[in-house]
């Protein structure tokens, strides 16, 4: 079964061509340097340098695939969550391609890609590792930090969430504060490794109290603002590897902390783990560490490419959506929900 499954969420168009769980084929057309000037993603910069490349991301997914449109069972497409104008550049083009080939188009949870980032397998079927249900999941993005059961193929429950800023805009926020530009996540990664001291500012962990296992971290980054401010020029510059390391620390020991409770909670000593954040070697080190207490597990995405947003994730988690014929016909109107939630 081919499945050409297209991602227009955010910033990233991406198209890709999957066989069950393999690859085939993953073109992505990365809209980073448009919007680091922003410091952040512009929705309407997005819409308009998708509708520009959708087309060409398309051709090249199924040219490096060797494949034509006639060889493709069916189309997956992101239809939320994300940002409203660009789910939408996607979703049409799955229901114009869906109309003039005659295809079912699988409408997919971003979300759900995510969390099947991590057994997506190359062109050979590598790696060959099952699903052994049941699992956490922790999607730690730019837009979202969550922590999910996942049961089993398509059965999610969201444990907890964040009730404000995500893990990823966290580090973005802190970055931009700090003068390191856009995606902050690499840019503190990198100065934190050269800190000497993580706990040289030792931040409130935040949620460390409540019971629940929900995230919060817009009062850290109100927290570093205050600090910083009362720093002088000289002060800025000479701590600023300490400053990132500090930060990126609490956020990495919130994310620690909830992720135990919830293997607690459940007994589920097995971990996923997807999103941008994800790519942090520092973060897996620790998670590492974490399951080992358990005589757990845990899985990240294979290739370094699928820890960011990717079609290949769509198709794989298509596969498992078109196994219980959640797929519509091209005429099917269907809508971007750009707050869509992980459900069963
Ligand atoms: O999943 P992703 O590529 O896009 C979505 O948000 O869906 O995640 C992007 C986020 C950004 O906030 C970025 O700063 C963060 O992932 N990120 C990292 C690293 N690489 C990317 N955060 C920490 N360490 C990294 N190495
Ligand atoms: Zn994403």
């Amino acid at each position: 079964m081919n499945i050409l499954a297209i991602d227009t969420s955010c910033d990233e168009t991406s198209v890709a061509v999957t066989s069950e769980r393999r690859v085939i084929s993953n073109v992505i057309f990365s809209q980073m340097l448009l919007h680091k000037k922003w410091g952040g993603v512009l929705p309407i910069l997005a819409k308009r340098a998708h509708q520009e490349r959708i087309d060409s991301v398309i051709d090249e997914a199924l040219k490096k695939a060797h494949l034509s449109m006639e060889k493709i069972d069916y189309i997956a497409v992101t239809y939320g969550p994300g940002l409203a104008i660009a789910l939408e550049v996607g979703i049409e083009k799955a229901q114009e391609l869906a109309s003039k080939y005659d295809k079912k188009i699988i409408p997919v949870n971003h979300m759900a890609g995510h969390i099947y980032s991590c057994f997506v397998q190359n062109s050979n079927g590598n790696p060959k590792r099952d699903f052994e249900f049941p699992y956490l999941a922790l999607l730690i993005s730019g837009g979202h930090t969550e922590l999910v059961l996942f049961k089993n193929h398509l059965d999610f429950k969201i444990l907890g969430q964040t009730r404000d800023d995500a893990a990823g805009e966290a580090l973005d926020k802190a970055a931009r504060l700090l003068g390191l530009g856009y995606p902050g996540g690499p840019a503190i990664e990198r100065l934190a490794e050269e800190a000497g001291n993580r706990d040289y500012r030792q931040f409130p962990v935040p949620m460390r109290a409540s019971k629940d296992l929900d995230f919060s971290f817009s009062g850290l980054k109100t927290a570093l603002l205050y600090y910083y401010r009362t720093l002088d020029e000289e002060q800025k510059v000479s701590q600023i590897k300490e400053l990132a390391s500090s930060f990126q620390e609490t956020v990495f020991k919130s994310l620690l902390q909830k992720t135990e409770t919830a293997m607690k909670q459940t007994g589920v000593n097995r971990l996923v783990v997807g999103g941008g954040v994800a790519a942090n070697q520092y973060l897996r080190k620790l998670l590492r560490n974490l399951v080992n207490k358990y005589n757990g597990e845990v899985y990240f995405p294979t290739f370094k490419y699928l820890t960011g947003d990717n079609a290949a994730m769509i198709g794989v988690a298509a596969y498992y959506l078109a196994q219980e014929k959640m797929y519509v016909n091209a005429l099917t109107s269907i809508t971007r929900v750009p707050r869509l939630v992980l459900t069963k």
